[in-house]
């Protein structure tokens, strides 16, 4: 646990590189149940992977991480039960239940808990795997799901989600028969985790589209695969460089994917250019409002850079709205860059009216969430004087080493860590 110290007030300018993708990452770590071998390159050294691998092991798995790569044998695979506390720790290993169903018929596992953006409900993924034959029961905070062998079917979502989408498709797998899973969602974290599979040996298409097809297959076998750049990551960082009037590159970024976040930027004055193997980007000295905007599923622009876009329109010129549709409570960052002096009416915790300011102050504040943090890490860049960001837990969980990446591109960040022992349990993401 530590606290970011940022002095605000330098453009940021020069290059960083963009490392592999949390969110593509968790999911292809629990595809591994249904193979053999796994090799894993430009795995984030997140906590977040920390906490997948240890579910992993505890699973049975042999698992090792050098450097960025991560090698899994699940040939030892001795248990069937995702334990509470982990899942309690990361509600996303809820992801490990589809594969271990596919491979084993049978898993056992603990109902997330809610989390600082609002419910967070798992009916979508229960409801796919009961539509593949499973019986799913549910016993206090216990879920049973059971098949002597899943069956291929059409499988609809009634509302879109990723990790619905990414469990029916571990599911399908290895199931007998073809599997269509309609209102998928598009992500392209989604179409990272069918090249994985595909790959092991699987038989997936469709990723990216709202209609992904899977035809059952026997077995997975060894696999060797390189994680996507993280988009989420990329995001950040061209705020980061908005939010300063800065002139910044970013190495390793696929454009398409960030293609939704550099549509907004644009309608706020800010330039985002594709070059060979790079993003650019040249930013005003003072950014112009975004009269409306609005987060969706992919692609649409992604909730996941609501409170990173929240803080970078707090001191525009004009008036913004920015209305989150996809969670309920994404909304901890306004209380915090209100104590900076950030003006944003919070309508019904989901319809963000922000009045720009000519400049922040610097404050101390807290994250309360990954994105929330590195939303007010992004503030005090822009802000005057000192803003300390404490809570660097649930940053650390989503950002491999987000100061350094800044001091690189000319930042006053520093990290320090927390003598305090009072540490908050980081709640899931
Ligand atoms: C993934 O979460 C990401 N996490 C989230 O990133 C991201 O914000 C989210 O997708 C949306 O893009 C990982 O990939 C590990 P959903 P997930 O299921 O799969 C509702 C970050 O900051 N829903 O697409 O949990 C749900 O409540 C994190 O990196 C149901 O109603 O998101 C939400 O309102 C935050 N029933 C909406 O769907 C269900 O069974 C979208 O959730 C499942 C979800």
């Amino acid at each position: 646990m530590g606290e970011y110290r940022i002095t605000g007030g330098a453009r940021l300018t020069g290059e960083v590189t963009i490392g592999g993708s949390k969110n593509a990452v968790l999911p292809i770590l629990a595809a591994t149940v249904l193979g053999k071998r796994s090799v894993i390159h430009n795995c984030p050294k997140i906590s977040d992977t920390y906490c997948t691998i240890d579910i992993l092991r505890g699973l049975g798995c042999d698992v090792g991480f050098d450097g960025h790569t991560i090698v899994v044998d699940a040939r030892g695979i001795a248990s069937h039960h995702l334990p509470e506390d982990l899942m309690d720790k990361m509600r996303s290993s809820i992801i490990f239940a589809g594969g271990l169903l596919g491979r084993f018929g049978l898993v056992v596992a603990h109902y997330p808990g809610g989390c600082s953006l609002g419910d967070r409900p798992i009916d979508l993924h229960l409801e796919a795997f009961r539509q593949l034959g499973a019986l799913v029961e549910e016993e206090g905070q216990v879920i049973y799901a059971r098949a002597k062998k899943l069956a291929g079917a059409r499988v609809v979502m009634k509302k879109t989600s990723v990790g619905a989408t990414q469990n029916a498709i571990l599911a399908a797998v290895l199931a007998k028969g073809t599997t269509t899973i309609e209102n998928a969602a598009r992500e392209p974290e989604i179409v990272d985790l069918q090249r994985f599979l595909v790959a092991a040996g699987a038989k997936v298409t469709g990723a990216g589209t709202s209609t992904v097809i899977i035809e059952g297959v026997a077995e997975l076998g060894d696999v060797e695969h390189t994680i996507m750049p993280d988009r989420i990551v990329a995001g950040t960082y061209l705020a980061a460089g908005a939010i300063t009037g800065g002139h910044i590159r970013l190495n390793n970024v696929v454009y398409e994917d960030i293609k939704p976040i550099a549509d907004r930027l644009a309608d706020a004055g800010v330039t985002v250019t594709l070059e060979e193997k790079a993003v650019a980007l040249a930013a005003p000295q003072r950014l112009a409002a975004i009269d409306y905007m609005a987060t969706g599923p992919h692609p649409g622009f992604p909730t996941d850079m609501q409170p990173q876009f929240t803080a970078m329109l707090a001191t525009a010129h004009g008036n913004s709205i920015i209305s989150e549709k996809v969670f309920d409570a994404r909304d901890k960052h306004v209380a915090e860059l209100a104590k900076m002096g950030a003006d944003i009416r919070n309508v019904d915790r989901k319809r963000f009216h922000i009045s720009g300011v000519q400049r922040l102050h610097g404050a101390v504040v807290e994250a309360h969430d990954l994105r929330c943090g590195a939303a007010l890490i992004l503030a005090g860049l822009g802000a005057y004087g000192e803003t300390v960001v404490g809570n660097s837990i649930y940053v650390e969980r989503g950002y491999e080493a987000i100061h350094q990446d800044l001091q690189a591109l000319g930042a006053d960040v520093k990290f320090v860590t927390a003598r305090s022992q009072n540490n908050p349990k980081p709640q899931d993401i």
